[in-house]
């Protein structure tokens, strides 16, 4: 992977910080973008020396591969500063690995390892005022990969452009969320791209998105393709349900994505003494979980949402709510990974960076 010698990052500052522009206690999830961006070409067989430009627009030819064919992937990763001003990333090197990892089955080349983390390591240096301390505020990091080859011929590229944008957060989702249970459209496929952070995976849920949007749902529990039986991963988050005290998610597979805050949570959990089941999670267990009053929580797991509690969920016509817990197994996980983030408690996993 290392191909290339560690060239220098060549960085030009921006004149004109947007700083002060920005309402930071009234934040729309990635709408404001930092000053800064990291830049990184490949061509003729090899990614170029990287730059960190100031955030703008890039000009790319109306042919070029990734609107055409959607070779794109993405990341999403988060910084976190602690009271003593110091910042901190989590789990890097997995979000590198899965982009890489993305990218493999895209027919996109490998990102070196050293050219993200370093790259990394100086957009933050430069927007480091973008980052606010105190729970729940977070830079979101967007890294990513186009091609960027002109041309229609269905092939891969043979340039790409890998780039990493920073956004202020701090909630995704903003007030309840409710989710339907998939019985129509699928999310992916055994040999598929699901498990990929593929551009297409997310924009392919947009309409089926929209259709339980109008029923009052927020997101989809995505189903297995083949039988509908089983229930795998929202689309911007993997899922947990805890039954009476045991909490179950879907093993990782070809269509379900391999989730940072997911294993981080699967870990603590079971740190905990927590029976953690890793394993098919059918409709009907569930359903009949929240008939019997066994089913007390549901909730997503992911870097952007980081742990969103489900408040009620749709299936078959039916919506059923989900109880309101005084300490649920959600406010408790959250707690302890936030600690770990924001570098209030040890990190015994060696998690934070
Ligand atoms: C993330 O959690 O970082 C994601 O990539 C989900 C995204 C679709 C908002």
């Amino acid at each position: 992977m290392e191909s290339m010698t560690d060239a220098p990052i060549k960085i030009t500052k921006t004149t004109a910080s947007k700083l002060e522009q920005v309402d930071f206690s009234n934040l729309t999830f990635g709408k404001n973008f930092t000053d800064h961006m990291f830049v990184c070409d490949y061509k003729n067989g090899e990614w170029q020396t990287p730059e960190i430009v100031p955030y703008g627009p890039i000009t790319m030819e109306p042919s070029a591969k990734v609107f055409h064919y959607g070779q794109a992937v993405f990341e999403g990763m988060k910084a976190f500063k602690d009271d003593n001003d110091d910042v901190f990333l989590f789990r890097p090197k997995d979000n590198l690995d899965r982009i890489n990892k993305s990218a493999k089955r895209m027919a996109i080349p490998a990102f070196p390892e050293s050219y993200f983390m370093e790259g990394l390591q100086a957009l933050l240096n430069l927007d480091r005022n973008w980052i606010k301390a105190g729970a729940g505020n977070s830079l979101y990091i967007r890294p990513f990969v186009i091609a960027t080859e002109s041309g229609v011929s269905a092939s891969p590229s043979s340039s790409y452009r890998f780039m990493i944008i920073c956004a202020p957060a701090n909630a995704y989702y903003k007030g309840e969320v409710k989710v339907l249970f998939a019985e129509k459209y699928s999310r992916s496929a055994d040999g598929g791209v699901g498990y990929a952070k593929a551009a297409g995976n997310y924009g392919a849920q947009f309409f089926p998105t929209s259709l339980a949007q109008a029923e009052g749902f927020q997101q989809i529990i995505w189903t297995d393709a083949k039988t509908h039986e089983y229930l795998e991963e929202a689309g911007t988050m993997n899922i947990f349900f805890r039954v009476n005290d045991t909490l179950l998610t879907a093993p990782i597979s070809d269509r379900i994505l391999d989730g940072i805050t997911r294993k981080s949570l699967i870990q603590i959990a079971e740190d905990k003494g927590i029976d953690v089941q890793v394993r098919p999670v059918s409709v009907k267990e569930i359903v009949e979980a929240a008939k019997n009053g066994s089913l007390k929580e549901i909730f997503g797991a992911g870097t952007a949402a980081t742990i969103n509690p489900i408040s009620g969920f749709g299936h078959k016509g039916e919506t059923f709510d989900l109880p309101k817990l005084e300490s649920s197994y959600a406010s408790n996980f959250k707690k302890e990974l936030m600690a770990i983030q924001y570098n209030t408690k040890d990190d015994p996993y060696g998690w934070r960076h």
